[in-house]
C-alpha cells in the first residue's frame, strides 16, 4: 500500500509514521511521498532524514482551501506517484473535488479530539475551554463533511487535575503518534493490492 503523507507544519505525526515504518510497525504500508502546502513546513525536513521524496506543492491564493486548478494538480501528482492511501497528518486545508474524488475511500485524516466532539480548528483548545474530563484523537475517512467521515480509530486521553493546556496537548499528541501508524498498518492489511 503506497502512502502519501500530507501536512502543513511541524510534521510530528508524519515522523511517527516514518519511524513506525523504519521499525517494521507499518504493516504492508510504504510511505512514498511527503506533500506540504507550506514551503517552510518543518515536515519537509523529514524527507532527507527518512529517505522519502518531500515536496512543497502550491495550493493557490486561498488560505484554507485549494484553487480548483491547484487541487487538480495535487490530484495528478498523487495519481502519478501511484498512491493508494492519502494520509492527512496535520493538513490544515479543506479537501474537495477533484482531489477528494480521485481518492474517495482512500483518504484518511487525523484529528485531535474525540469526534464528533470539537471538529474544526484548535480542537484541543476547544476541548480545554469546554472543561471536558477527557478528550483524545480520532482517525477517520475523509468525505465532503469537515471532520465528518466514518471513524477508523480513537484514543482517549484523560484531563488530570494537574494538567495545563500544554501538558494536556502533549498527552493528546502522544496518543496521536501511536494511533495514526496503528491505523495505517491495519488498513494496509485490507487495502493492499
Ligand atoms: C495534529 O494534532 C493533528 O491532529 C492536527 O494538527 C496537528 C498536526 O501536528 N490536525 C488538525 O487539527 C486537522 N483538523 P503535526 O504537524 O506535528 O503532526
Amino acid at each position: 500500500m503506497r502512502v502519501a503523507l500530507l501536512g502543513s507544519g511541524r510534521g510530528s505525526n508524519a515522523e511517527a509514521v516514518l519511524r513506525a515504518q523504519a521499525e517494521g510497525r507499518l504493516g504492508q504500508a510504504k510511505v512514498v511521498g511527503i506533500y506540504c502546502d507550506n514551503p517552510t513546513a518543518k515536515m519537509l525536513e523529514l524527507g532527507p532524514r527518512f529517505g522519502v521524496p518531500a515536496q512543497f506543492l502550491d495550493t493557490g491564493s486561498f488560505k484554507t482551501k485549494f484553487s480548483p486548478e491547484r487541487e487538480q494538480a495535487w490530484a495528478e501528482a498523487l495519481i502519478a506517484a501511484r498512491v493508494d492511501l492519502v494520509v492527512l497528518a496535520g493538513f490544515m486545508r479543506v479537501i474537495k473535488a477533484p482531489l477528494l474524488e480521485a481518492f474517495a475511500g482512500r483518504m484518511i485524516n487525523l484529528h485531535p479530539s474525540l469526534l464528533p466532539a470539537f471538529p474544526g480548528l484548535d480542537a484541543i483548545g476547544q476541548a480545554w475551554t469546554a472543561g471536558v474530563n477527557e478528550s483524545g484523537c480520532t482517525v477517520h475517512w475523509v468525505n465532503a463533511d469537515i471532520d465528518g467521515g466514518a471513524h477508523l480509530g480513537q484514543s482517549r486521553v484523560g484531563r488530570e487535575s494537574g494538567d495545563t493546556l500544554e501538558t494536556f496537548s502533549q498527552k493528546i499528541h502522544a496518543a496521536e503518534h501511536a494511533l495514526l501508524p496503528a491505523v495505517i498498518a491495519q488498513l494496509s492489511q485490507s487495502l493492499s493490492r
